[in-house]
């Protein structure tokens, strides 16, 4: 009772609502936020800091940044989804803060669509040198399963790399990304090595034109930390999955390296096995196997690529 008694206490006020809100389907800085609500910095962490302290919102450390989410603690995470469920996003003042988060996020994609279309004839060897390809490639085929893959899908397929290696092993393979220079690039090199089961189309990680349930393996390979909001990422691959379906994914574990946002438009700084895997289980995919591999970048300083196999659960719907 004293837990709901807090949590209710610490909703039960207009900004704050907002704040639910807005942090209904992305996790946002204190600056996002700021913008959001239209009130100083002061008056938006002050809230936060309520919040935080009464258990609905969490904080991390990413680098520079600070980010907020709801929680996703045992016994708060029901009231906290209960509250924003209620919460009416057709109010005129929500609708307003909903625009403006709308602006924000296509604001940071429009700014990794420019970092793509600029790199993607060099983007193959900028790939090699942030992670050892061979051994991930490796472990993906190896963790793809031995049961025949009908149709396979790479989400964010840059240059296609991943459909290359992937095609002697399904019967087709479909890769899809938003920028149209990474997919003339893919397509040429698709038709360069004589690849006829593999094609890309230009698609959004976050709504892929595919009913449910149609894949047997997903890869999402060094996209995650490209996006504004990655467990959307991570939801979608489970709707796409058939039961017992496998999303392979790779990306960095948490990370300093603060220049990759802005030298090469990373918007994550890597992301944690505990994060990856809460992500997963609420949309219905369980861990089955997960390994860091590490890999020196640019003088000396070295990252650490996570490589997940997450598992469709047969009864999730
Ligand atoms: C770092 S590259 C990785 C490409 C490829 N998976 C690889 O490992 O070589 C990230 C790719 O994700 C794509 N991307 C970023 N956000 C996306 C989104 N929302 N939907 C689809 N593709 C996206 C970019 O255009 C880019 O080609």
């Amino acid at each position: 009772m004293n837990q709901l008694l807090l949590a209710l206490r610490a909703a039960g006020e207009s900004t704050r609502l907002r704040i639910l809100a807005a942090l209904k389907e992305s996790e946002l800085t204190v600056s996002e936020l700021t913008r959001i609500l239209d009130q100083s910095q002061p008056r938006v962490s002050r809230h936060l800091k309520l919040m935080c302290d009464s258990g609905l919102l969490e904080r991390y450390q990413e680098g520079a940044w600070v980010f907020h989410r709801v929680s996703d603690r045992e016994g708060v995470r029901d009231i906290t989804r209960g509250l924003m469920a209620l919460i009416d996003l057709s109010d005129p003042a929500l609708e307003r803060d909903q625009k403006k988060l709308r602006e924000i996020r296509e604001e940071k994609t429009r700014l990794a669509a420019r970092y793509f279309s600029e790199h993607a004839a060099d983007w193959d060897s900028l790939r090699a040198r942030m992670v050892s390809d061979e051994a991930i490639e490796r472990r993906l085929l190896e963790w793809a399963g031995e049961e025949p893959i009908d149709l396979f899908l790479d989400l964010g397929t840059g240059t296609g790399r991943i459909l290359e290696i992937f095609a002697p092993r399904v019967r087709r393979g479909v890769g899809f990304d938003l920028s149209r220079e990474m997919l003339s690039i893919a397509r040429s090199k698709l038709e360069n090595a004589g690849i006829t089961n593999c094609t890309v189309r230009r698609g959004d990680i976050y709504s892929i034109d595919l009913p449910d349930n149609s894949a047997d393996v997903i890869t999402i390979h060094q996209v995650l930390h490209y996006c504004d909001n990655p467990e959307r990422a991570i939801a979608e691959s489970a709707r796409l999955l058939c039961p017992g379906g496998r999303l392979l994914l790779v990306d960095f574990l948490p990370h300093n390296l603060e220049f990759l946002r802005e030298t090469h438009a990373h918007q994550r700084l890597g992301f944690s096995p505990d994060t990856i895997r809460q992500w997963s289980e609420r949309h219905g995919l369980g861990v089955v196997h997960h390994e860091a591999l590490a890999r020196d970048v640019d003088d000396g300083q070295s990252l650490t690529a996570g490589i997940w196999t997450l598992r469709r659960n047969e009864l999730h719907t």
